[in-house]
């Protein structure tokens, strides 16, 4: 808990220019994007410089990554958008994917009740229904400048002219070849062996998206897009109907905002349990004078762990789609509450995760994915995640419309008390209802100092998403450090269960983890080489905006 002393970061902003390490961002005057690929983001950047909006920039941005980017931009997934317009106001939109209509509680487990092994994460029943396209159509519609067409038109001709495969996307088709192959009946686009320097086409998603363009959102809920979209899931043994599709909607939510010393955090609200779990964190750790124990010392970390794993607890108990679930949200996210939870907290020694469950709270008065961040040179902000769940998502692809689906059906607890594909133990507030959203970590977030915009912030990463927006925050309010800087930095994540501290190896000191060892911590470097990719936006004292791309993908901060 600290002021930020802004000065000390324009004077190492200068330390860091004559040092020549790439701690310091792109810096831009006015507007910039920040996204998991330089063709996305120069898409985006493209839309801005026609005039057009961070609202047009998005549904531009979030197409060019559905090219560019097929590992988690999507056009089979969802997603969730906060904004904050240069007004001030503020607000949050959910095109998460829903369960189908024929969704049921068991549908992923066996006769006799144990979980079906890959059955809510490879495949056609994998498959929640998708919210991508009628989210950058809400988008625009309630807030865009420019027209659809030319906004589309720079998507459908970079999937023409193709994106060229980088080392980092080589390794990662290579990764999942195995899958793709398990998932499909036929040989799909990316099954080809591609490497560093290919180019690959994607002449069939071109096609879809210029239906798109040319009959608007309901081509993908009604049209032909719909049509083909449920033959193919049905085909390939999946649940969901044209009725499912026809169904979608995206929804406006009111976001969750609290306050952080003299910042105020606006987050996304449930279904992503990313905005009230921040809240949980920063309330519990706003108390304790992170500044002085220092970054990522032993002290610092101990105060973020037990935070985390307390709100961790709480998440699996109480969130879910606030459509179906009662969400004692306020309670959640008070002063009072944090406070009473991390009484028996001591830094004597680790809070063991098997003694602790979720709060008492009243109920009278929620890995892979992508996020990309936008100023426009209006002053509008948008911070947007978006996924299909995991690299690639169900793995299953359809040919003919080009894009694979999402396997988010694994976010709704498959059965109480048995971990998903990221280890988080759900509870009945999650559990699979048709229609229901799953409960998501994705956690967009806005940050304003003095009722000014400040930071654009947000990462995939799964249960890790929540953590590494909390330690990127922290890294420019606490450590005085920009923007660049603050996302290069080795990130650390609890999540209540398993009971063990992830870090990514090498990133911390070896005294550190000693101190942390005999406290009673259990430390992970093993799992976690890579805790988030974090793509945000930092408003300088001077006006300018500094980008913090994440050196751990490909992602580019592009600007003016
Ligand atoms: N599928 C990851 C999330 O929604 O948190």
């Amino acid at each position: 808990m600290r002021k930020s002393a802004l000065f000390i970061f324009s004077i190492l902003l200068l330390i860091n220019c004559t040092q020549q390490k790439v701690e310091v961002g792109v810096i831009t005057d006015k507007a910039m994007v920040v996204s998991a690929r330089e063709e996305a983001s120069k898409i985006g950047v493209a839309i801005l410089q026609k005039g057009g909006n961070a609202f047009d920039a998005m549904m531009a941005t979030e197409l060019a990554l559905a090219v560019s980017f097929p590992y988690a931009g999507n056009i089979g997934g969802g997603g969730f958008m906060v904004y904050r317009k240069n007004t001030g106001e503020i607000g949050a939109l959910d095109y998460r994917e829903k369960a189908p209509l024929a969704a049921t509680k068991d549908m992923y487990l066996d006769s006799i009740g144990n979980v079906i092994e890959g059955k809510s994460t490879l495949g056609s029943m994998a498959v929640g229904v998708p919210g991508t396209v009628a989210g950058v159509f809400a988008a625009h519609q309630k807030f865009g400048k420019l027209s659809v067409e030319e906004i589309i038109q720079p998507v459908i001709d970079l999937a023409k002219k193709g994106v060229i495969v980088t080392q980092k996307q080589e390794d990662r088709l290579k990764k999942h070849t195995p899958a793709f192959r398990k998932a499909n009946k036929e040989t799909i686009l990316l099954d080809n062996n591609w490497k560093k320097g290919d180019t690959i086409k994607y002449n069939a998603l071109a096609e879809t998206l210029s239906r798109i363009q040319k009959n608007g959102r309901d081509e993908f809920y009604k049209g032909e897009t719909a049509k083909k979209l449920a033959l193919f899931i049905q085909d390939n043994g999946g649940i969901i109907t044209e009725e499912d599709l026809a169904k979608y909607e995206a929804k406006w939510r009111d976001p969750i905002t609290f306050t952080y010393d003299d910042l105020k955090i606006i987050s996304m609200a449930p279904p992503s349990s990313g905005g009230i779990c921040l809240a949980q964190i920063m309330k519990a750790i706003e108390p304790y004078d992170l500044h002085s124990f220092g970054h990522n010392s032993t002290k610092a970390i101990q105060v973020i762990t037990e935070a985390e794993r307390r709100a961790y607890a709480d998440r699996s108990h109480f969130l879910g789609d606030p459509d179906f679930v009662k969400i004692p949200r306020n309670t959640l996210i008070s002063k009072e509450y944090n406070t009473e939870r991390m009484k028996s907290f001591s830094f004597e020694k680790a809070t063991s995760s098997s003694e602790l469950s979720h709060g008492t709270v009243d109920f009278n008065e929620s890995t892979e994915t992508t996020h990309y961040s936008i100023v426009d040179q209006y002053g509008n902000a948008v911070s947007v995640t978006t996924t299909i769940n995991a690299a690639f998502g169900s793995k299953l692809y359809s040919s003919e419309l080009g894009f694979f689906l999402n396997n988010e059906m694994d976010d709704f607890s498959s059965k109480p008390g048995v971990p998903n594909m990221f280890g988080l133990v759900g509870a009945e507030a999650n559990k699979i209802e048709p229609e229901k959203r799953m409960l998501s970590s994705m956690t967009p977030t806005i940050v304003e100092k003095e009722g000014k915009l400040f930071m654009v912030v947000g990462t995939p990463g799964g249960s890790t998403i929540i953590t590494s927006v909390l330690q990127t925050i922290l890294n420019v309010h606490e450590y005085d450090m920009g923007m660049q800087a603050a996302v290069n930095q080795p990130r650390f994540h609890h999540q209540w269960l398993p009971d063990d501290i992830k870090m990514e190896p090498k990133g911390f000191s070896e005294k550190v983890k000693t101190n942390l060892q005999n406290l009673g911590y259990a430390l992970d470097e093993t799992n976690s080489p890579v805790i988030g990719k974090v793509d945000a936006i930092l408003v300088l004292p001077n006006g300018k905006l500094e980008g913090g791309a994440d050196h751990r993908g490909d992602d580019t901060a592009v600007g003016f």
